[in-house]
């Protein structure tokens, strides 16, 4: 029935069965979702939209999440204690928030407390405060909720980082190395305090000395879409297209961010691209799926994608609008069918208490 409905046919049931819901159902979606899902999301955004649009419709009985699993456990955790958060597609992960768990980043904050103590400063500041990014799962937020820290977004990185930096020596900062590291770097701290943290071994792979003088720990994590662009794609854009200008999002590796003309989230891109005058070139590093809806939306600008390969997020991507479709109808019941809520995501209540202290410093964080 949905893997058979040709697309016509499944948006057509997707719009039947939003309007029976009306406003008992709100749907968010994220820049990088297909195109066939995201023109039925009533609110479109970057993460940190998206964490503030959660909290705009506690009306809602559902929010079904077009995204990813962090994002939709981001939606749990800051909704309504009677509202259900449907992610479509339980396959839907990230690789990046995969890449730190929350045994190894135990592991990681005992040797750092061992290192450096527990006592603040003569100024209040406490030896380390840890900072992860909304790409993480809910356990993570727990943590830096219950430590003292906080979340960040890659658009609200630098005031986050500040939050930290007046309250901590120093940061620990997870998953990704990459935000973590051009962030840092644009606030002025040397690459040599940012060591870099592989839970493999002891103290990450770095000697006491080096710890001694970091002021910001990074974990190993990177986003495997932004990691693909290169300053060799820069170079060649820059010689094939002269005056292009080249955005990228700060998940790319430092020298690409360096090489390009200004870094930022998915929602700083869209924006750069609509204030820019008719007639710009632009070359985006960033996900397959917004760029070439940037391109669609803007005729008046040339827009193309850094990577000439395609380069989508295998799990955004995996957000189907059968999937939708199956959600939606399933909330409406009919005939012999109950009402039911399929693919529902929930944080438990013993990391949710934790977690939301975290998002919600995040959330007075404003980019
Ligand atoms: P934004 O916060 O910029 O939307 O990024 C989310 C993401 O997953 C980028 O890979
Ligand atoms: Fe995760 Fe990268 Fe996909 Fe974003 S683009 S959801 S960081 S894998």
């Amino acid at each position: 029935r949905y893997r058979t409905a040709s697309p016509e046919e499944l948006s057509a049931r997707i719009v039947e069965a939003k309007n029976v819901l009306g406003d008992s159902v709100v749907i968010l979606g994220h820049f990088y979702q297909r195109d066939e899902v995201l023109r039925h999301a009533d609110f479109v955004g970057d993460s940190f939209q998206l964490a503030q649009a959660t909290q705009s419709r506690p009306d809602a009985a559902a929010i079904v999440f077009l995204g990813v699993h962090f994002m939709a456990e981001t939606a749990d955790l800051l909704s309504g204690p009677d509202q259900a958060v449907i992610l479509p597609n339980l396959a839907a992960g990230c690789s990046m928030a995969d890449m730190a768990d929350i045994d190894s980043v135990t592991e990681c904050w005992e040797q750092l407390e061992d290192l450096y103590g527990t006592e603040a400063d003569a100024s209040g500041r406490v030896p380390v405060i840890p900072v992860t990014y909304m790409n993480s799962s809910a356990a993570l937020k727990g943590f830096c909720g219950e430590h003292g820290g906080i979340v960040c977004t890659s658009s609200n990185a630098k005031a986050v980082l500040e939050w930290a930096f007046e309250r901590g020596q120093r940061v620990l900062f997870f998953p990704d190395q990459h935000l973590g590291r051009n962030t840092a770097k644009a606030m002025g701290v040397p690459l040599d305090q940012m060591p870099m943290w592989n839970p493999t071994k002891p103290l990450g792979g770095n000697t006491a000395e080096q710890l001694d003088t970091a002021r910001v720990v990074l974990w190993h994590g990177f986003c495997s879409v932004h990691r693909r662009f290169t300053v060799p794609q820069i170079d060649a854009a820059r010689a094939e297209h002269p005056g292009v200008r080249v955005l990228v999002h700060p998940e790319c590796p430092m020298a690409v961010v360096d090489a390009a003309d200004s870094a930022g989230s998915t929602d700083f891109i869209a924006k750069a691209i609509a204030a820019a005058p008719a007639g710009t070139t632009f070359a985006i590093g960033t996900e397959i799926n917004l760029v070439n809806r940037l391109a669609a939306q803007h005729p008046e600008h040339k827009i193309f994608c850094l990577d000439p390969v395609i380069c989508p997020c295998s799990t955004m991507y995996r957000i189907h609008a059968g999937y939708l479709a199956w959600v939606l109808e399933a909330l409406v019941g009919g005939g012999e069918a109950p009402s039911q809520v399929l693919n529902q995501i929930t944080v438990s209540a013993d990391v949710a208490v934790h977690a939301r202290v975290a998002l919600e410093r995040m959330l007075a964080a404003r980019p």
